[in-house]
């Protein structure tokens, strides 16, 4: 099967260059998506323990197929914010710890689920598909403020009253019901330029509620407040938006935590032509103390 259909991983040569990996090493990886990352770590390093957590259930059973070849691989569906409560079960406790923060392209390009704007599908964007809030009760039983900040904070986006208007004036005519709909809130929700600013405020409107759906933030905070016990341990911790990477610099000074890379790390032009999600991934590596 060719695997890379699904997520073309990210950073993969930068990760391996500066994860300080050994053979006896214990990886968790807190975002297995399609193990695109962990079929290139455990392919350099094949007697290493790797244990995968993904809150999404489709994921699971092809990161299974995907590391069969590797004998010691566990694949979990949960949350990685709750990893520390299988480490009874697992039962090891980790060297390195990976996240790999975000959606996977299988999610955004062939879930249904309508993370993207590009096609038309039901405001889910669930990525545990079990979880109780949708998108479409996020636009639809969220106040008019409630919107607001949630545009302003999640999606860095600077004036959204107009869209928030769109959004309530769409839900009392009951004609929000699919993405186009909402893309039709963002077209008339600001005054942009051009294609490409009208796309950045669809990437960006979609981002803050899928970030609101699945509590992005809040599962990032929760992680890195029970990763401080884990003293030794290395995180690796791959961001795609500001807001996260802003709050990882600030936790790790505050934290006095063990710089490995002293600044994030970036993908060269090539890698960003090839695979345009390289663009915007940093990749912060530390040890706690
Ligand atoms: C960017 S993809 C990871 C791709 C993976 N590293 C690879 O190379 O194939 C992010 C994955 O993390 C999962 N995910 C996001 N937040 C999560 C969380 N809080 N707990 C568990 N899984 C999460 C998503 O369902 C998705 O499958």
């Amino acid at each position: 099967m060719d695997f890379k259909q699904y997520h073309q991983p990210v950073l993969v040569q930068s990760l391996l260059n500066h994860f300080n990996l050994a053979n006896d090493s214990i990886v968790f990886d807190g975002t297995m998506g399609f193990a695109g990352h962990a079929e290139a770590i455990l392919s350099a390093y094949p007697s290493i323990t790797y244990v995968g957590f993904d809150k999404d259930l489709a994921a699971i059973p092809i990161a299974k197929q995907r590391c069969a070849q590797f004998s010691k691989v566990q694949v979990i569906n949960a949350p990685f914010s709750s990893m520390f409560q299988h480490v009874n079960n697992v039962p090891v406790l980790p060297t390195h710890i990976l996240l790999d923060l975000g959606v996977s392209s299988f999610q955004i390009d062939q879930s249904n689920r309508g993370f993207t704007f590009q096609k038309n599908e039901p405001l889910d964007m669930r990525m545990d598909t079990n979880a109780n809030l949708t998108a479409n009760q996020v636009l639809h039983d969220y106040s008019h403020d409630a919107l607001v900040e949630l545009f302003e904070t999640q999606g860095d986006i600077r004036g959204p009253q107009k869209l928030v208007e769109e959004i309530i004036s769409k839900r009392q005519q009951n004609k929000l019901k699919t993405t186009f709909d909402l893309v039709d809130c963002v077209k008339h929700g600001f005054f942009v330029r051009s294609r490409r600013q009208f796309i950045s405020m669809c990437t960006k409107v979609f981002q803050a509620i899928r970030i609101e759906v699945n509590g992005e933030m809040n599962e990032l905070k929760e992680f890195l407040d029970h990763v401080l016990k884990y003293s030794g341990v290395t995180v690796a911790i791959i961001t795609f938006q500001p807001n996260e990477d802003k709050y990882l610099k600030a936790f790790i000074k505050d934290h006095g935590l063990i710089r490995i890379t002293k600044k994030p790390l970036q993908s060269s032009y090539q890698e960003c032509k090839k695979n345009p999600r390289e663009r915007t991934a940093k990749l912060r590596i530390f040890q706690i103390q």
